[in-house]
């Protein structure tokens, strides 16, 4: 008998047709009641199936009391219940790694694009204005100073990129990594105001929540630019919004919010920011990629009690 899986929402199409070639699979977004669902047929499911987004609720673990393993979509954890998985001895497959380069693309795509005013450039085309008169100077990126905020899998493919553009890169992680040949700074602060450009790549969650603070931009400065794509939650959203406003630093590009998939207004409404809607790893090839992990994850633990890729 295919083991039985519950999944919370749809993911890829791959994704959708693997896993029910090899599970039996429950759709649980199709239920009209998914909380009553849970309820009554709950105990049937051995695996859950979700994404770095819409991750587990407590609620829903609780109602799930024969669960072994959970496989999501995505690297990022901090929607994931680790802990309480952990204490009930269920499994917990990511996918890491696989979406290392994408990420990394993009971020570097946001500090090409906050500098350069590439997409403000386009605007300007579009409305006819160059028409008027020449587009404004902007800033240089080759040669500058890249800090970022994290270096792990995907920071370290960030510092990659900028060595391309003969950037010095430095960077702040909670304890230095022997194993790099970058310059640790042994503080936020201290990072912020070194750089030119700084680049958030951490795990969110509430050890990392609002460590992009007011004071952080100050130190980051009128000339000196914040790119975030890891989770909104690392950025003090409302201090970010008032150091952009006030001049304090001089752009942001953003593909993560505090409140997805909703964007402040105030953030709309500023020419000197980039605003992408979550889509760093958003392409065919990785996507693809991801959800194939969800799957080999889940295939690995039904064959040999272990995920690929272990979030715990
Ligand atoms: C995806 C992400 O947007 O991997 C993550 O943590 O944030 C992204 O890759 C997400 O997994 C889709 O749910």
């Amino acid at each position: 008998m295919k083991p039985r899986l519950l999944q919370h929402a749809s993911i890829p199409p791959l994704l959708d047709t693997e896993l029910n070639s090899r599970y039996d699979v429950h759709p649980l977004w199709q239920e009209a009641d998914p909380q009553a669902f849970l309820a009554a047929r709950g105990a049937e499911f051995s695996g859950y199936v979700t994404s770095a987004r819409f991750g587990v609720e407590p609620a829903t673990l609780a109602a799930l009391p024969n669960l072994k393993v959970i496989s999501s979509f995505g690297v990022g954890t901090d929607a994931l219940p680790l802990e309480a998985a952990r204490a009930r001895g269920i499994a917990v497959g990511y996918t890491p790694d696989v979406l290392n380069d994408c990420v990394a693309d993009t971020a570097f795509g946001l500090v090409m694009d906050v500098a350069r005013r590439f997409s403000a450039a386009d605007r300007f085309v579009r409305r006819g204005d160059w028409l008027q008169g020449q587009y404004p100077l902007t800033t240089r990126v080759s040669g500058k100073r890249l800090g970022i905020l994290g270096l792990g899998r995907i920071g370290q493919v960030v510092a990659k990129r900028a060595s391309g553009f003969d950037m010095q890169v430095r960077y702040h992680n909670r304890r230095p990594n022997p194993s790099v040949p970058y310059a640790y700074e042994a503080t936020l602060q201290g990072l912020a105001e070194w750089a030119d450009f700084l680049v958030v790549v951490s795990a969110g969650g509430p050890e990392t929540r609002h460590l992009v603070s007011a004071d952080v931009l100050r130190a980051l400065g009128p000339k000196g630019f914040l790119v975030n794509v890891s989770r909104g939650s690392v950025v003090d959203e409302d201090a970010l919004i008032e150091a952009l406003e006030q001049g304090a630093i001089a752009g942001a590009g953003l593909d993560v919010y505090a409140d997805e998939p909703r964007v402040p207004e105030r953030l709309c409404s500023l020419e000197q920011v980039v605003l992408l809607p979550h889509l760093a790893s958003a392409t065919h090839e990785t996507r693809q990629a991801m959800a194939e992990l969800v799957v080999r994850n889940l295939d690995a633990y039904f064959s040999a009690g272990q995920v690929l890729a272990d979030a715990a």
